[in-house]
């Protein structure tokens, strides 16, 4: 399973794309909205850190005016992936994407037959939001599973990113599930680079040398 950062700030993207292990970035217009900046200017400098697909949402909700924005985000950058909110809409500004070329990430998926769609209209990528569904009693992890299972299924090459991720567990789970990509907050990235006994280790560790050669 690929690691993709979910952030537009550039900061956290820097910080994280350095550890040498983030395939990719997500962001959204709330991401965007968070850091007070001109778009444009976010994605042109997400995409000069990151070599890998980039997400930036469409804001229109009519296809027609979707498809215009879809070729002006893709200007951007060559990575630029257009993320397009599952609709009826959606669906077919992902189909006349596809056509055109145009890599696209079909978001706010919240069930199997909503990823069914997206992939038969074209989507590169689905996004189902695993921790949105955990937040009103549903079972996020168990659509992983599904979407999976039916994508197997039929062969289905759209990937599966497991969005909206709220803890390292989901990230565990997520690759369990088979998901293709998770993409995970900062701050998540980060707890999953520790573990209480690996601390505990590096301090005997040096205990010990420390002892060794005096320099306790
Ligand atoms: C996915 O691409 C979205 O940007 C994101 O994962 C949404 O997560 P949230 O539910 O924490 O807003």
């Amino acid at each position: 399973m690929l690691l993709f950062i979910d952030t537009a700030n550039i900061e956290e993207i820097k910080a994280a794309y350095s550890l040498g292990v983030i395939s990719g970035v997500t962001t959204n217009p709330s991401l965007i909205a968070k850091e007070g900046r001109d778009f444009t200017q976010v994605v042109k400098e997400i995409a000069s850190i990151v070599d890998g697909p980039i997400s930036a949402e469409v804001i229109s909700l009519e296809a027609g005016d979707m498809i215009k924005e879809a070729e002006q985000l893709s200007a951007i950058h060559p990575n630029i992936v257009i993320k397009i909110p599952m609709t009826a809409e959606g669906l077919k500004a992902t189909r006349a994407c596809a056509e055109k070329g145009i890599k696209t990430n079909v978001t706010l998926v919240f069930s199997a037959n909503q990823a069914l769609l997206a992939a038969r209209a074209g989507a590169t990528y689905v996004s189902p939001f695993v921790g949105r569904l955990d937040d009103i009693g549903h079972d996020g992890i168990g659509l992983i599973y599904d979407i999976v299972e039916i994508f197997d299924n039929y062969g289905l090459e759209t990937q599966i990113i497991s969005a909206s991720i709220r803890h390292p567990l989901h990230v565990l789970q997520s690759a369990k599930a088979g998901a293709h990509i998770a993409t995970v907050p900062y701050k998540v990235l980060m707890q999953m680079t520790k573990h209480p006994l690996t601390d505990k280790g590096i301090d005997a560790f040096l205990a010990d040398w420390g002892k060794l050669t005096g320099k306790v």
